[in-house]
């Protein structure tokens, strides 16, 4: 079967990666891809955002399946244009993902569905907004509601940074629409972990822990990027916790979904604060997690396309997952700057030299061809490696990405510190 996978950073090298591996797959196409995803199909210059063109090219190829990696055609609906042209496509309706699109419809959901989460007021005038603030004193959580690349979220120690937080959203429109409205939550301590549940709208089969790092300072310190590196599964959340997790999150949300009349298909990937209120989710996304795809596609046994399918024909409660044991890491090397401004276009040495360290593999995510391998955005690659332990995995991602070198390199060295303080 040909497959169309539609984004490109990290999350679609490694879904590439693993695509590649099903006995099943004929050729892969990868839209737009990156220089990575070059070595395992080909990929074609049509951007993710481009609906019919995409849906015009999966017709003329005759496409089997098409697998959207990223945010931002799920919630503008590409999965329902695909549907239109009578196309076999895998992840949620705009309905559906309305869950990640509106962090507004994800917390009045959660309300109705007794989702456990931090108490929240939603609003549209910055004076309503402000007053909300004060009335629920700091620190407080200030988010646009829409989609913001992860940069929508601010957390405010004193008044002067809750106005700054809502003039930047409200009065300046950084995210544009993204900030019409805004959720403002109450502020929650403790560890963050991300879930992840394969969903067919009626059976659901849950993934194990994993933990991403989202600042871009060590010590969980500076500002909020995508996501810079991840450890699965996090060795203190244990199975018990896991099954409370499904109980009291991942399945009433699904069955709320459902009873919407927007079953959910694909992957639900909740983020949650395990905090000292018990746990509490943060946010939902209806995709995969980058760079949490780097970790579980690492340890998944597998066929990724038998569970696309198996999503999309209803039939997931007769596949069982099936995780290799162990550990996978996975470090991100960024641009300088990232998440501020950086600077692209800087030639990459090493990978192969990093692909040789025992477990390890480096997936592409920021990166450009054009004769020579180039740095091309913010998060640049993504050095995962498995391990029998949490501490060999970092160990080897860790050699690896020190053989990496571009102009401007960072990553964070602490990647997984946390967990291994706790065993
Ligand atoms: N791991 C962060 C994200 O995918 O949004």
């Amino acid at each position: 079967m040909d497959v169309l996978l539609v984004g490109g950073g990290g999350r679609e090298h490694a879904l590439a990666w693993k695509l590649k591996q099903s006995p099943r797959i004929g050729k892969l196409y990868i839209a737009p891809g990156n220089g990575g995803t070059r070595l395992l199909g080909e990929n074609v210059p049509i951007g993710a955002m481009e609906f019919e063109k995409l849906a015009d090219f999966a017709e003329e190829k005759k496409i089997g399946l098409t697998v959207i990696g990223p945010d931002d055609p799920l919630a503008g609906g590409i999965v329902d244009v695909f549907k239109a042209h009578g196309l076999r496509v895998w992840g949620p309706t705009k309905e559906a993902a309305q869950i990640e699109g509106s962090k507004a419809f994800s917390k009045q959901l959660m309300r109705e569905a007794g989702i456990p989460t931090g108490e929240f007021g939603v609003f549209t005038e910055y004076e309503k907004a402000f007053a909300y603030v004060r009335e629920r004193g700091l620190p407080i959580v200030v988010k646009a509601s829409g989609l913001a690349l992860g940069k929508g979220v601010y957390v405010c120690q004193t008044l002067a940074d809750a106005e700054a937080a809502l003039n930047e959203v409200m009065v300046r429109k950084i995210h544009k629409d993204s900030g019409d409205q805004v959720v403002i939550e109450e502020f929650l301590d403790g560890q963050e972990i991300s879930l992840h549940a394969l969903s067919d709208g009626k059976n659901y089969l849950m993934f194990p822990s994993s933990q991403d790092h989202k600042t871009i300072g060590e010590g969980d310190t500076g500002k909020n990027t995508g996501g810079i590196g991840t450890i699965a599964p996090v060795p203190w959340v244990t199975a018990e916790m896991m099954g409370t997790l499904e109980t009291n999150v991942v399945r009433p949300t699904l069955n709320a979904l459902a009873a919407k009349g927007s079953p959910f298909v694909g992957i639900l990937y909740p983020g949650l604060k395990m905090s000292s209120k018990g746990p509490k989710v943060l946010e939902f996304n209806a995709r995969f997690g980058d760079p949490e795809t780097q970790v579980y596609m690492r340890l998944l046994k597998n066929d990724i396309l038998d569970l696309f399918e198996a999503c999309i024909d209803g039939t997931l409660d007769k596949q069982i997952l099936e995780w290799n044991s162990g550990f996978a890491v996975n470090i991100v090397l960024c641009s300088g700057g990232y998440p501020d401004e950086y600077k692209k276009g800087f030639p990459i040495t090493g990978i192969e030299e990093a692909g040789k360290v025992d477990g390890v593999i480096v997936f592409h995510a920021g990166t450009v061809f054009d004769g020579q391998l180039k740095t091309s955005g913010g998060r640049v690659l993504g050095v995962s490696a498995v391990g029998g332990t949490l501490k060999e995995a970092l160990d080897r991602a860790y050699k690896a990405a020190d053989k990496i070198q571009f102009e401007g390199k960072y990553y964070r060295r602490d990647i997984g510190a946390k967990a291994l303080a706790l065993e």
